[in-house]
């Protein structure tokens, strides 16, 4: 974005934060840009990337953890960093939510590449900005797609733990649960089947697919001998921090691989399983995802960009942090 036309944004914001509605509704907030950093920190997204690099590096679960981080954040009132937030003796953040808890990670990672934005260029790059950017940072070196992130998010000045329990989609829902979370923040059944294959990549506990362990030999669309080694693994005394990958078959490969487990009964989660199970329309675009892989990558970026400008047309009041884990205190 050029300075005029981000001179004008912030001078629309004021206005429009002062008038009578100035309650966040309505189309007050910057349109995201392609050029944002351009003059102001154009190193941001080489910075970025040699971080998410060096963190995949040293553990190549990471590029999932990051991905994740950035689904979290723009399911909760926007793309705006909130999930980043700490808890503090007077403030309550999203990280206690339960589908954040004990589950969330790479925050350490985002806090080197935010150390790193404020020496370089101090108080440009959001924290919600360097979210999207190492989500697809994390995709790429993984072997996915590649797309433009427009920048010019704003972090906010809040969180909502509430927000983040209702909004973010539970691994035991049905198909229709699913799409009502998916359609509740202005994304697409489309959308949601594309954006599920972020589930080509990474782990997750046995807590959250324990009731596809009790699958039982007697229905026809169960591969019993996936459920059984999935009970192997989850038995035991204490399995809490015990995972398993969500693509057994090619689990840090960022591929289509995921929409082929399903059509085998080797989805991980009973959410992934659903999606052919569960739907007519959504096993069809799984299928069309395993006859053409590269429909999946089209409509993966596509989406992606879409759940990435979440919020952004109504945020009004952010800023920029200095620390990406609280909100800067007036100076
Ligand atoms: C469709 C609804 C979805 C449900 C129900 C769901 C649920 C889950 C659950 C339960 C886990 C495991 C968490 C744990 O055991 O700690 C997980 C992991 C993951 N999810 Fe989803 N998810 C969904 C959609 C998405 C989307 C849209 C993305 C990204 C675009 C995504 C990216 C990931 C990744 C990459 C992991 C692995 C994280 C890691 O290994 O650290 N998920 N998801």
């Amino acid at each position: 974005m050029g300075m005029q036309l981000v001179l004008l944004c912030l001078m629309l914001m004021k206005a429009s934060s002062t008038s009578a509605n100035g309650d966040g509704d309505g189309d007050s907030g910057c349109p995201l840009g392609s050029d944002t950093y351009q003059y102001s920190c154009p190193e941001a997204e080489a910075i970025i990337f040699s971080w998410v690099e060096q963190a995949i590096s040293q553990d190549s679960r990471m590029a999932a953890s990051l991905l994740r981080l950035h689904f979290h954040d723009c399911f909760v009132n926007g793309c705006d960093a909130s999930v980043l937030l700490d808890d503090r003796d007077d403030f309550v953040g999203e990280k206690s939510a339960a589908p954040n808890l004990n589950s969330l990670r790479g925050f350490e990672v985002i806090d080197a590449i935010k150390s790193e934005l404020e020496l370089v260029c101090p108080e440009t790059v959001s924290c919600a900005d360097i979210l999207a950017t190492v989500a697809r940072d994390s995709v790429v070196l993984s072997g996915g797609p590649a797309w433009e992130v427009k920048m010019g998010r704003k972090d906010s000045i809040s969180a909502s733990k509430e927000a983040a329990n209702n909004n973010i989609p539970a691994p035991n829902s049905t198909v229709d649960d699913l799409l009502t979370k998916f359609q509740n923040v202005g994304l697409n059944l489309q959308d949601m089947v594309a954006l599920s294959g972020a589930h080509t990549i990474g782990k997750a506990r046995c807590s959250t697919f324990s009731s596809r362990l009790q699958s039982s030999s007697d229905s026809s669309d169960v591969n019993m001998q996936f459920i059984e080694s999935l009970q192997q693994l989850c038995s035991g005394e204490d399995n809490t921090n015990k995972v398993a990958h969500l693509d057994l078959a090619t689990p840090a490969t960022f591929d289509s691989q995921y929409y082929v487990n399903l059509l085998s009964g080797e989805g991980l989660l009973p959410s992934d399983q659903a999606l052919v199970n569960g739907n007519d329309h959504t096993r069809q675009i799984v299928e069309t995802y395993v006859e053409d892989p590269s429909a999946f990558f089209d409509d993966f970026r596509y989406s992606m960009v879409k759940m990435g400008s979440l919020g952004s047309n109504t945020q009004i009041d952010g800023q920029i942090r200095r620390d990406c884990r609280t909100i800067n205190l007036p100076n």
